[in-house]
């Protein structure tokens, strides 16, 4: 049996993507492999949102070939987004690479690899292709990633997704729900719904907030989130599903990339910051124990000090739980690509290291307001650093460990919170009533 394995770049959909790419494989006689020198094919499923996610891949590839040297007959490819962006340019510069199949081309790659060693490549965008029959082969644990919708219509003016990913296409929602009843009987207990623009989901009949009931209402799942949702996408009725519906988790990642109206609308948006103040604001009505997280890009073609500033207030304002944050990078393809970049490098970086000092700063506060409180916990697991320990996470998708007492993974259990830091909670077993 030929052997396959794969290494994933870039974001959980990418992860659920390699997931996807064993379950089919595997059906077709590949048998999953953790080593690379034992395997028959090597993959690479790739990233493209930034130029150093792509150096990486590059590096990495660089070391891999060492295995295609010793057995010529190995297989070395690059899947997803990066292998969709650089194309040929990817062929010229890493000869050999055997194989490259942009996100779309996964259905035809069992049989392209066995067609007698010869490299090829496959990067058609394909409008229908949802893999909606294809079933994941999965790592196990208590939380399952599953995709609801691919590629993106958005277009902001700096990002490469919608090039790379194709145009927006939601799966069934009765496929959708009958792969997490199977995920139920499987003993998973939390999904997390993936697209670029997960809020965007609608499947002709089915809208995004009438998914998310209809799969709260699912025995065995516990916990339900999405990610990422977009601003402007975000409609009172999927506020109202969340307010209303416990088993939908109090907690959202909502994007906010710049708290410049200047900005935001250079990046093509859709948005202004008052009206993302004021989602915020309905949110947190509706859903008072709310955790809120972001992305931020720092250094964006034309951000001047004072739309800088604009986002360091934005960021006081709202108070994020969580932020991912990043200098803005130039992805060819893109209408940013075009502008000439205006802040230095060494600038992005002062910007960035200042965000991020802030956010942790704020994060710990908020996390300080929790000490003495309890909360509900799924386990997953021995905690990484204590031993005895278990760890979870928190509705407000929080990490916490405490000490062990024989509880299982898949468990709820109540705990309190003693001690917290920016990114991590303490507690102890809640003695039951
Ligand atoms: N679909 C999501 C974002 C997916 S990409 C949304 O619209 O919110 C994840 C994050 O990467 C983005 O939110 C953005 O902050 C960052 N990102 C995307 N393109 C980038 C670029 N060219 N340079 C720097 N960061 C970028
Ligand atoms: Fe990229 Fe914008 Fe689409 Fe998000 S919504 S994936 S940032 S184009
Ligand atoms: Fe990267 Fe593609 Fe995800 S560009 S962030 S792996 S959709």
């Amino acid at each position: 049996m030929p052997s396959v394995y794969i290494e994933t770049y870039g974001c959980q959909m990418n992860l659920a993507d390699t997931e996807l790419l064993f379950g089919h494989l595997g059906r077709h006689g590949y048998q999953r492999t953790a080593d690379p020198a034992a395997a028959d094919v090597i993959l690479l499923n790739t990233c493209a949102i930034r130029e150093h996610a792509e150096e990486r891949v590059v590096g990495r590839l660089g070391d891999l070939v060492r295995f295609k040297t010793r057995r010529p007959a190995v297989q070395l490819g690059v899947a997803g987004c990066m292998a969709q962006h650089l194309r040929e340019q990817l062929l010229a510069r890493l000869p050999f690479v055997d194989f490259i199949v942009g996100p779309d081309a996964y259905r035809r790659l069992p049989e392209m690899l066995g067609n007698g060693g010869d490299p090829f490549t496959d990067i058609r965008l394909d409008r229908d292709e949802t893999y909606a029959d294809i079933v994941p082969q999965r790592d196990g644990g208590v939380r399952a990633w599953v995709t609801i919708m691919r590629g993106c219509d958005k277009f902001c003016t700096f990002c490469i997704v919608p090039y790379v990913r194709g145009r927006e296409r939601s799966l069934p929602a009765a496929a959708i729900l009958d792969q997490v009843r199977q995920l139920a009987a499987d003993g998973y207990r939390e999904v997390v719904y993936l697209g670029q623009t997960v809020n965007a989901y609608r499947d002709g009949t089915v809208g995004f907030a009438e998914l998310l009931r209809r799969t709260a209402a699912i025995d065995g799942i516990e916990r339900v989130r999405f990610t990422s949702p977009h601003p402007s996408d975000m409609t009172d009725d999927v506020v109202d599903a969340m307010a209303n519906a416990p088993k939908l988790c109090p907690q959202v990642h909502l994007p906010v990339q710049s708290g410049s109206d200047r900005i935001l609308e250079r990046m093509e948006r859709g948005y202004t910051v008052e009206q993302y103040l004021d989602l915020v604001q309905r949110l947190r009505r509706a859903i008072p124990d709310l955790a809120l997280s972001t992305d931020i890009i720092v250094g964006f073609p034309g951000e001047e000090e004072s739309d800088f500033e604009a986002t360091v207030a934005l960021m006081r304002r709202v108070g994020y739980d969580n932020a991912f944050m990043f200098k803005y990078s130039a992805r060819s393809g893109t209408k940013a690509f075009k502008w000439p970049e205006t802040v230095p490098d060494a600038e992005k970086a002062r910007r960035l290291q200042a965000i991020i000092a802030l956010q942790e700063e704020q994060a710990a506060a908020i996390n300080r307001t929790l000490v003495g409180v309890t909360t509900e916990v799924l386990v997953e697991g021995p905690a990484r650093r204590r031993a005895g320990w278990l760890v979870g996470k928190t509705p407000q998708f929080k990490t916490l460990v405490f000490p062990a007492n024989g509880e299982q993974p898949g468990d709820l259990v109540r705990v309190r919170i003693a001690e917290t830091t920016a990114h991590t909670l303490v507690g102890h077993r809640e003695p039951e009533a």
